[in-house]
């Protein structure tokens, strides 16, 4: 148990976290200011056009167990390291794969993560372990900026904590991980607001571990052949793949259409895709009234977060999308964050 005071405020705060200590967290889109706390090891919240990153320097293991600490994310799950070059995949990962190659080389600055056999430069803090080393080059020109400016990449998880759902603005991050990290980068509200499509390798074959914002139809159109294994099971490939994630604290149904929405009340809200006529007393919340795939997917987060925290609306039902296009990786969220294990 230990005694803080933020300005006039005291409180006594019950946590067994050692670590635990008070900064103040400034809003700003200065790149000299993010780029000084990068190098003395800090903490720095990132904009990318997916979701928020929590940023730190990829190659220096005790900035990288700093973002472990303030996500309370398990020491299992990989980050992923993010560079400003696409020339620079080679000094993190070997042995390319051709088809690893066309898709970064069409696909980056882009919602691309590719899972490679990592080189020793790359810590294991980053990689949990593992032998591979999940790498993106992200498209937002401050985050490019600042990272053409910095002599190491920076490995990012979502800027949320574990298991809740991931940040789309900066407000979002804030919300979250004030006073416990001492900047939050403004690039303003993320554009595609799904997390990155991950793509690891057996051999040739692209092998599909998360759906995100590159979807599986562009995936094939460069490929061919691919293997989609995003099911998860308790030991899974990609362990951010667990079936719950993404989740609001409230409970989320997923309906079908002959769901009787007639008995819902005016505390239910309801998630919805296209056209849609309301005949309940159920708030709707349309994630793209003219049935567009890309304004759905950057709606869906902000959605999930003004539901979660909107007092009025007590449980939370959503339609599922036709299974097509980004449909996939916005029913892939739903679902998760529906599961109750
Ligand atoms: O869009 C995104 O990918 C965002 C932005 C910030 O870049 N990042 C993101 O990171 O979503 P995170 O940590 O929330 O999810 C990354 C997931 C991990 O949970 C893990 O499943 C997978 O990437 N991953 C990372 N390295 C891996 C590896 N070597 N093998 C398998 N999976 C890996
Ligand atoms: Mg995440």
């Amino acid at each position: 148990m230990i005694l803080i005071s933020v300005g006039n405020d005291t409180r006594l705060i019950f946590t067994d976290i050692p670590y635990f200590r008070i900064v103040e967290t400034i809003i700003s889109s200065s790149i000299e200011q993010a780029k000084m706390l990068l190098k003395q090891g800090q903490l720095v919240a990132i904009p990318t056009e997916t979701v928020y990153g929590l940023a730190a320097n990829a190659l220096d293991k005790n900035a990288v167990i700093e973002i472990f600490n303030a996500k309370q994310r398990p020491s299992f799950d990989p980050l992923i390291v993010h560079i400003g070059n696409k020339s620079d995949v080679s000094l993190y990962a070997r042995q390319i794969p051709t088809n690893a190659q066309k898709l970064m080389d069409t696909f980056w600055p882009g919602p691309l993560t590719v899972i490679l056999p990592k080189q020793e430069i790359v810590p294991d803090e980053v990689t949990s372990g593992l032998e591979t080393v999940g790498i993106r080059m992200p498209n937002h020109s401050l985050t490019l900026q600042l990272l053409n400016q910095l002599d190491f990449p920076l490995a990012a998880p979502s800027a949320n904590p574990f298991g809740y759902i991931s940040p789309t603005t900066p407000q979002h991050v804030f919300a979250q991980l004030q006073n416990k990290i001492p900047m939050i980068l403004d690039g303003g509200s993320c554009e595609v607001g799904v997390e990155s499509t991950i793509v690891g390798f057996e051999g040739e074959l692209p092998v599909v571990y998360r759906l995100g914002g590159l979807t599986i139809e562009d995936i094939r159109n460069v490929c061919g052949d691919i293997k989609v294994e995003v099911n998860s099971s308790s030991d899974p490939k990609a362990p951010g793949m667990l079936n719950s994630h993404y989740a609001p604290l409230k409970p989320l149904k997923i309906i079908a259409d002959d769901f009787n929405l007639s008995d819902s009340t005016n505390q239910a809200a309801i998630i919805v895709f296209g056209q849609f006529e309301n005949s309940t007393n159920a708030q709707v919340y349309n994630l793209s009234p003219t049935a567009n795939y890309k304004e759905a997917a950057s709606n869906l987060f902000s959605f999930l977060r003004m539901l979660d925290t909107d007092e009025s609306v007590k449980e939370i039902f959503a339609f599922l999308l036709p299974s097509i296009n980004l449909g996939l990786a916005i029913n892939d969220r739903l679902n998760r964050a529906a599961f109750k294990g």
